[in-house]
């Protein structure tokens, strides 16, 4: 089933991200294709201010550029928020929604998860649903049922593999420098991958579902390599064109 389904090297950018910061993501488009061998999709997400900028600095490259987050409705009374409208017309193709910052941050419910998600494809563009158990919940052996229930509230019921993207971050495991083992990651995400048939039929059995915290060049290949792992979702690694083209580089074959 993984083998069918192309994967996908994304990087999120998070609250980083400059003008000056142009050139390392000139890099890391000029040098994806190669890097991936070509079997992989590329993606950088940047901060709103940043969006339409990195779009033109891709141009003509295989990587393209996704948002971090929008607000559920297209216009209105909503100061500081950007639409998925708004991040569409900057010329990005993703967003990612429900990252484990923005529920801590801004109290984000799968409920809210889920409107953002559905606002993603009303704006054309495919969402990048986050879901992911916290260290407590890994400690008290919730964390299939945590994500059990992530998956039930965040990822509306018409998700599938052109509109949808369901990304696997532990909450422990971002910028720590941990990660689950292995077979830890095989568990979540074979239970991932039986909840989206559940929910979504057929379509749940070609969904991306990547593994994100602590992606680096040194663990990309044993990550990757697990079943039903279908790309990265990677914070800081992704900040530099030779890490994240290292991490490209284990889908060159
Ligand atoms: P790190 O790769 O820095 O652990 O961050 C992962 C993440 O949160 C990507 O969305």
């Amino acid at each position: 089933m993984t083998a069918s389904i192309r994967p996908l090297v994304a990087g999120n950018w998070k609250m980083n991200g400059l003008s000056s910061d142009l050139a390392e993501l000139k890099e890391m488009a000029a040098g994806f294709e190669d890097a991936s061998g070509g079997a992989a999709d590329g993606l950088i997400c940047t901060p709103a201010t940043l969006i339409e900028r990195a779009v033109r600095a891709v141009d003509g490259t295989a990587l393209a550029i996704g948002g971090e987050d929008c607000h559920a409705n297209e216009t209105g009374a909503h100061t500081g928020d950007v639409s998925a409208e708004m991040i569409a017309d900057c010329g990005a193709s993703h967003v990612i929604v429900g990252h484990s910052e923005r529920r801590t941050d801004h109290a984000e419910t799968d409920e809210m998860v889920a409107e953002k998600a559905k606002a993603v494809w009303r704006g054309g563009l495919v969402a990048i649903i986050c879901i992911g158990e916290t260290e407590a919940q890994r400690k008290a052996n919730e964390t299939l049922d945590v994500l059990a229930q992530q998956i039930a509230g965040s990822v509306p019921d018409s998700a599938n593999a052109e509109n949808s993207v369901v990304a696997y971050e532990p909450v422990w495991a971002i910028g720590t420098g941990l990660t689950p083992t292995a077979n830890d990651v095989a568990e979540a995400h074979a239970h991932i991958r039986e909840r989206l048939i559940e929910r979504l039929g057929d379509n749940g059995k070609t969904v991306r579902i990547l593994y994100g915290g602590s992606v680096k060049p040194s663990n990309a290949d044993e990550l990757m390599a697990v079943e039903n792992v279908n790309g990265a979702l990677i914070g800081g690694a992704s900040l530099k064109a030779a890490d994240f083209l290292g991490i490209a580089k284990t889908y060159r074959g």
